[in-house]
């Protein structure tokens, strides 16, 4: 892989629009504790001219680990590159990137978790003495090599911290983990997403629309795009509540944000397995979906909010989930624990 396709392999979302990232530290909504130690790391470095140490990022889907990286580079005044775990197949695309950087300069890799190891082992000696030891040629052939880096910050980014091998989670000197945003936060969010679409929204709507976006500010700007679509055709342009509870519903998405496939994850457990528990690899085959994708982005959401627990012997569903899909709640023996 030359280093032109390894750069435009950005992981960027395809959902994802640039003008609605913001900039700065100062634009960015919520994640305070983050920003703030951000802002210290980032101020400290330039302080000293060296390169900001190396970055872990870690956390569920959406909450804006990317938009981060880019607002360090630019709060640092340096570029950055933008990859992924799966984007690197071997050592040379490793060493294509690294090679491409300037001193200072950040590289972002997204799903790092993902990583072929022997990459990985590469990546070590470039984080910790950026130097990058490569071996050519096969057999006897074989020699190693070693490239001088300039120094650089890397950040990387994952929705699976326990994936991560030791070795790999102890060369990073900052390790943050992003929360799912508050309603406020995502008010917040759906407000300046107005401003910057240039959209009217009533404030009932931008409340409706925070409360339906799962702690996430990906799914709150995917849904104002879907509502802004209805408030054009339907209306006349502005978002109102009426319109938001419209497109909503004709989404599938229940008042507190629950789409489709959160309600046949709950219905498998509590109609196929009576409430649980049951494991992961079941449910999964039962709903047609990847166990990785249940558990990176359907679970995390649906445990913080009380609808299932998970116990050594399964998943189990709670009173909640029983009220969410309108049966009535039966406690087993064990309660919950069943
Ligand atoms: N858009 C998406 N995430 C955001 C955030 N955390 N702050 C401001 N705008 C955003």
């Amino acid at each position: 892989m030359d280093k032109e396709r390894l750069v435009t392999t950005m992981s960027l979302k395809e959902d994802e629009d640039q003008t609605l990232r913001p900039k700065t530290l100062g634009q960015y909504i919520g994640q305070n504790d983050i920003k703030d130690m951000l802002s210290v790391y980032i101020q400290a470095a330039l302080k000293r001219k060296e390169a900001l140490d190396h970055i872990l990022l870690y956390g569920p889907p959406g909450l804006g680990k990317t938009t981060l990286a880019q607002i360090v580079a630019n709060e640092l005044g340096v570029q950055i590159r933008i990859t992924s775990g799966p984007a690197i197949e071997r050592s040379g695309d490793l060493a294509a990137v690294l090679s491409s950087l300037a001193p200072g300069d950040v590289l972002f890799i997204d799903e790092i978790h993902r990583l072929p190891r022997f990459v990985e082992e590469v990546l070590y000696s470039a984080m910790e003495d950026y130097v990058l030891d490569i071996v050519i040629g096969k057999d006897s052939e074989s020699r190693s090599i070693r490239i001088d880096l300039p120094p650089f910050t890397l950040i990387g980014a994952t929705t699976r911290f326990g994936d991560l091998s030791a070795p790999l989670r102890e060369r990073f000197g900052v390790v943050m983990r992003l929360n799912y945003y508050d309603i406020d936060d995502l008010e917040q969010i759906v407000s300046r997403t107005s401003r910057v679409y240039e959209t009217t929204i009533t404030e009932d709507a931008v409340s409706a629309l925070a409360k339906r976006s799962r702690g996430t500010p990906r799914i709150a700007n995917r849904l104002f795009r879907r509502v802004r679509d209805f408030a054009e055709i339907i209306g006349d342009g502005t978002i109102t509540t009426d319109i938001t509870n419209h497109a909503l519903s004709k989404l599938g998405i229940d008042h507190n944000g629950l789409d489709h496939t959160d309600f046949r994850y709950l219905k498998s457990i509590v109609t196929m397995f009576g409430g649980g528990p049951v494991g992961i690899e079941t449910i999964a085959a039962t709903i047609s979906e990847e166990i990785t994708t249940v558990e990176d982005v359907y679970e995390p959401y649906l445990m913080q909010e009380g609808y299932i627990k998970r116990t050594p012997r399964g998943r189990v569903a709670t009173e909640k989930t029983y009220q969410a899909l309108g049966l009535k709640y039966y406690k087993g023996l064990f309660g919950d624990e069943r």
